[in-house]
């Protein structure tokens, strides 16, 4: 048997929804991890990309967090394990891989999962490898659909309009531990430089929530530049996903921001269609690889 999950985005309000502050977030089914499982006799894992040692065990790691969650004490299977998900980008390959591999040994061990089973054990995963998530990555995975994220508790975004997002991965990996520790740290720090930050990236994400709604990509684009300004000011963003961003505005995007824990990873850009293949170039001129994906 094989299960899926797909990849997600942050369209609003990374870090900030560490804080209790609303976030927006979708999924991106373009991107998507696959886990195929049969009968052996003994556990056998098998990926379809090369991967280093510490990816691997902490690959290990995961399956047997999975199948310790799920009760499971054996796991006499063959797993086999693919992904288009760029690792360590902000696309939430773990969250992803995690929910992909609770279905698979669920489903091989006839075990029923509902949907709030499922998020409450990828969240339990989630925490063993980014310390304290916000819960936001699994909650857009297994929904599958856009979601306003608050307090842990999420309800459905209907798009007045689809999204072309361009999703321009650096290259560089994303530490989202690394990252949120130190937005810890000034939050200690300079709790009111830091809460004056905080505020207003979730206000943006009220605003974006109307906008969306509305299908009003204009104000959207404006909404993801200034978070993208937000979460420069929050320390989180770096020379390549500034140039990004640029790359992007100066081409014509509506508007373009970091997306995840930054430091690396990922920018995404909303585009118009006419637009898209210009966008594109600029952004890949930076030396970035470019994912285009439609969102409704
Ligand atoms: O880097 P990602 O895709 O895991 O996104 C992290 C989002 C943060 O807000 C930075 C952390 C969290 O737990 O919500």
């Amino acid at each position: 048997m094989k299960e899926e999950a797909c990849a997600k985005v942050i369209l609003f309000g990374e870090h900030s929804v560490v804080y209790g502050k609303p976030g927006i977030a979708a999924p991106v089914r373009s991107l998507r991890t696959s886990v195929s499982i049969a009968k052996a006799s003994v556990l056998q894992i098998i990926f379809d990309r090369d991967i280093d040692e510490k990816e691997r065990s902490r690959i290990v790691e995961l399956i047997m967090l999975a199948a310790r969650e799920l009760g499971i004490s054996s796991l006499e299977a063959k797993i086999g394990i693919s992904s288009s998900i760029p690792f360590s980008a902000g696309l939430g390959s773990s969250a992803s891989l995690s929910i992909a591999l609770l279905k698979a040994i669920a489903g091989f061990n006839r075990i029923a999962l509902t949907e709030d089973d499922l998020n409450a054990k990828a969240l339990a995963l989630e925490k063993q490898f980014h310390g304290n998530p916000s819960g936001i990555d699994n909650e857009v995975i297994v929904t599958d659909r856009i979601i306003f994220f608050e307090d842990g508790k999420s309800t459905v975004i209907i798009p007045g309009k689809p999204l072309h997002l361009l999703i321009a991965d650096t290259g560089i990996s994303s530490d989202t531990k690394k990252m949120v520790r130190k937005v810890r740290k000034q939050f200690v720090a300079y709790r009111s430089e830091m809460d004056g930050i905080l505020k207003p990236m979730g206000e943006l994400a009220g605003k974006a929530k109307d906008a969306l709604e509305e299908g009003d990509l204009k104000e959207l684009g404006l909404l993801m530049f200034q978070n993208h300004t937000l979460l420069a000011d929050l320390g989180v963003s770096n020379q390549e996903l500034d140039d990004l961003v640029k790359a992007a505005d100066d081409a014509g995007a509506l508007g373009a921001k970091l997306s995840g824990g930054g430091g690396g990873g990922v920018v995404i850009a909303l585009v118009t269609d006419e637009k898209s293949e210009r966008i594109r170039k600029a952004m890949e001129m930076t030396g970035a690889k470019v994912y285009p994906t439609v969102i409704s």
